[in-house]
């Protein structure tokens, strides 16, 4: 048994396309298109930023996708960019997240969050999904001002917690994210909803998981 359990929050606990679904007959026919291409943006400005050695924090990098977004797909209303800002403070949970979480917790697990989101961003989405208690820390790369898979990141948790990699799963739907924890040396678990094609061959995750729950049964 795994001693702490550390989650990625966007695209893993937090449905980053909840945002558009809300508003989606407001954006349109191209909704589904604007949405990839805005989290897409998101994810390549973290990665490219912290490769030139720069640091913008995730709350204007949002922003700054959506306007690309706006731009890339001139049939979406910008009038709506206030109120997908705003969902995006309070996207709902993936349906497997509470049942995952009150069970490894009440097998004895620590948890944690460790994300590329603000202090800020992080603190409502817990607060709106109502997982806060859950959690021995919500942790944001802000402290540490690089991004996700940078190694200095994962550290962060793992100085914070006084726990080995080694002894820790790391969970994200994010196979990049997946890499990233696995060179750290976590327990990683690949959790792939819509099963995409796997990536990364020398990075293997610990386990390909279909949904959260299945967590509790590594667990035991
Ligand atoms: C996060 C990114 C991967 O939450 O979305 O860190």
């Amino acid at each position: 048994m795994l001693s702490a359990y550390v989650f990625d929050a966007y695209g893993t606990l937090f449905d980053v396309h909840a945002a558009i679904t809300r508003h989606r007959a407001a954006a349109g026919p191209d909704a589904d298109r604007f949405s990839e291409i805005w989290r897409t943006k998101q994810l390549e400005y973290t990665w490219t930023l912290t490769l030139a050695g720069h640091y913008v924090d995730f709350s204007k990098l949002t922003e700054r996708a959506l306007d690309f977004a706006f731009a890339r797909i001139p049939s979406v209303d910008r009038g709506l960019r206030i109120k997908l800002l705003e969902a995006y403070l309070t996207l709902d949970t993936f349906p497997d997240v509470h049942k995952a979480l009150t069970g490894l917790k009440a097998r004895g697990a620590r948890l944690a969050i460790l994300s590329n989101g603000t202090p800020r961003m992080l603190t409502a989405a817990v607060d709106a999904a109502v997982i806060g208690g859950l959690f021995d820390g919500v942790f944001s790369v802000d402290a540490v001002r690089s991004y996700k898979p940078s190694q200095k990141v994962y550290a962060l948790v793992t100085d914070s917690l006084r726990i080995k990699p080694s002894d820790a799963g790391f969970v994200s739907s994010n196979r990049w994210d997946v890499m990233g924890a696995v060179s750290f040396g976590f327990k990683a678990f690949w959790v792939n909803r819509s099963r995409v094609p796997n990536e990364y061959p020398d990075q293997a995750p610990e386990q390909e998981i279909p949904s959260l729950t299945a967590l509790l049964d590594a667990a035991g």
